[in-house]
């Protein structure tokens, strides 16, 4: 696998791609890569003739300095993994590459980009959206590929892409879990142990909560019930649990919904939703 840290390399190469007729799928990421991440290189290797990874940790997205500072690094094991899977190319820019001095645009998905992760981190998803339109805009590929575990960014993107007419299919991947339920996340690793066993009840009292919404139940009423749950359970604070419409993640109506949540254990912050 090739690695490049130049907007001009990585069009370079592709464009040698396209020329030979291929077709290209790209996965973004930050790094830290595990099992997750792989299955996009995976699925995007099912869609297209080459597949490009790219490793940024965006300072944009990142609220709180602390969190930036904390965020894995590891490209070395990350290229690896890239490699073993038959990924093509790396695009690994650093900061000044991407956010040259006098750089001053700012991608803003109003709505969908406001709720959840939006009210709780502010600036989140201008961030996302600033750095991934600039990723989709340097590599042009036919397909990219995010995961669903973020399922309110993967909402973001595809909406700004559609604004933007770029042209790009945005595509989901199923969130990849360990045997115990916990969606896989960069972030886990940071889990004490005693709190590694909490953890899986993130994802047991969404289940619980989309069981009882589907059977009738009042959201309200669902949503408060796991609150208390994940309060009994160690989590603290909890940002939010909510039953959302699946697109608009505003309030649910008569399209598919889906139940999300943040809540904290231990001092990390654990996210995940699944379909309502
Ligand atoms: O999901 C992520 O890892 C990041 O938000 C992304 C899409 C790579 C943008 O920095």
């Amino acid at each position: 696998m090739r690695i490049v840290r130049t907007v001009a390399d990585l069009r370079e190469t592709i464009g040698g791609w396209r020329a030979a007729g291929e077709t290209v799928a790209l996965i973004p990421t930050m790094g830290a890569l595990h099992e997750g991440h792989l299955s996009l290189v995976r699925l995007g290797r099912d869609r297209c003739r080459r597949t490009v990874a790219t490793l940024f940790v965006n300072p944009k997205q990142f609220n709180q300095a602390s969190d930036l500072a904390a965020y894995p690094r590891t490209e070395e094991s990350d290229a690896e993994k890239l490699t073993s899977i038959g990924c093509d190319l790396l695009f690994a820019p650093d900061a000044a590459e991407m956010y040259p001095p006098g750089f001053a645009t700012n991608v803003s998905v109003r709505g969908i980009g406001d709720e959840l992760e939006g009210a709780a981190r502010p600036g989140h998803f201008d961030g996302v959206a600033t750095v991934v339109s600039k990723l989709l805009l340097q590599a042009l590929p036919d397909v990219a590929i995010f995961g669903e575990k973020d399922w309110q960014q993967l909402q973001v993107i595809k909406r700004f892409a559609a604004d933007l007419n770029i042209p790009v299919t945005i595509e989901g991947a199923p969130t990849v879990r360990d045997a115990d339920g916990l969606a896989l996340s960069s972030r886990n690793v940071r889990l004490m142990p005693a709190n590694r066993s909490k953890a899986p009840l993130l994802h047991a009292v969404l289940q619980r909560v989309a069981v009882a919404v589907r059977a009738g139940a009042d959201p309200v009423e669902a949503v408060q019930g796991a609150r208390r749950e994940l309060a009994a359970g160690g989590f603290d604070p909890i940002d939010y649990v909510e039953v959302r419409d699946g697109t608009t993640l505003g309030p649910p109506g008569a399209g598919p919904r889906r139940v999300l949540a943040a809540a904290w254990l231990g001092g990390v912050r654990l996210i995940d939703n699944i379909p309502g």
